[in-house]
């Protein structure tokens, strides 16, 4: 694993849209795993830009995102659909059939995430899988616990998670307490990962990327990972 540090967000941000732009050059219809959250803001603000500018194309790129809230649609401005779409998929030329998410609205959730493993399995697994980490060491929706869950599957958010995503809705009753996500095992067979953390991230960083490999910090298994980046910045 390869564990890098750069001296603010900006620089974390420009260099993990350098890595996903030189993969979607390298590869045009190359399958990219996305994610949610305020990490990667910077990083999608980056690849926004170069397209704009002319210097990146999206046209045969497909996505797959890692999670979603259970019981939002599309539409509602919480889901992890309608913020794909606001901070990367509108301001990018992809073609919106080539985005993926599970589907946390579905009425049969257990079909819901054997279609979402199955998708993600046919489009031959992400090339390259962006990661963040949550301070209890979750990636995805995979919050710590006794096992390494192998494939998408719902979860129970951990409090401590619907808390710190609490600062995104009205109220803290309003964050969903169900999710679903991709599973450890899904993650895995990324052939790159490159997770991002920011400052607020330390200690977990830390914890994850230089300590035991355990499923009570779900990230640590990245160190396991042939093809896995963390870039990290203190400031
Ligand atoms: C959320 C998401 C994760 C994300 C994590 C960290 O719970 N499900 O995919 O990586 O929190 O988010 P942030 O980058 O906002 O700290």
């Amino acid at each position: 694993m390869k564990i890098i540090e750069v001296e603010s967000y900006e620089k974390l941000s420009l260099l993990a849209a350098d890595m996903i732009a030189s993969q979607v050059l390298l590869k045009p219809d190359c399958v990219l795993g996305l994610a949610t959250g305020s990490s990667p803001l910077g990083t999608y603000e980056n690849l926004a830009s170069r397209c704009g500018e002319g210097r990146l194309d999206f046209s045969r790129v497909r996505t797959v995102n890692l999670d979603e809230y259970c019981g939002l649609t599309a539409e509602n401005p919480q889901s992890y659909r309608y913020f794909m779409d606001q901070n990367l998929f509108g301001r990018v030329n992809i073609d919106p059939a080539n985005t993926h998410l599970p589907d946390g609205s579905a009425s049969d959730m257990e079909a819901e995430c054997a279609r979402y493993e199955s998708l993600v399995e046919s489009l031959g697994w992400p090339d390259l899988q962006l990661l963040g980490i949550g301070h209890n060491g979750h990636i995805g929706f995979n919050e710590p616990a006794e096992d390494f869950p192998a494939r998408v599957h719902t979860v129970q958010l951990a409090e401590s998670t619907i808390k710190a995503n609490s600062r995104l809705f009205d109220r803290v009753e309003d964050v969903p307490t169900m999710a679903v996500t991709m599973g450890i095992g899904t993650i895995m067979k990324a052939r790159r990962v490159l997770l991002i953390a920011g400052a607020d991230k330390r200690e977990i960083v830390e914890r994850a990327f230089h300590g035991p490999v355990t499923p009570q910090v779900p990230g640590s298994i990245l160190q396991l990972h042939p093809d896995a980046t963390v870039i990290f910045t203190r400031s």
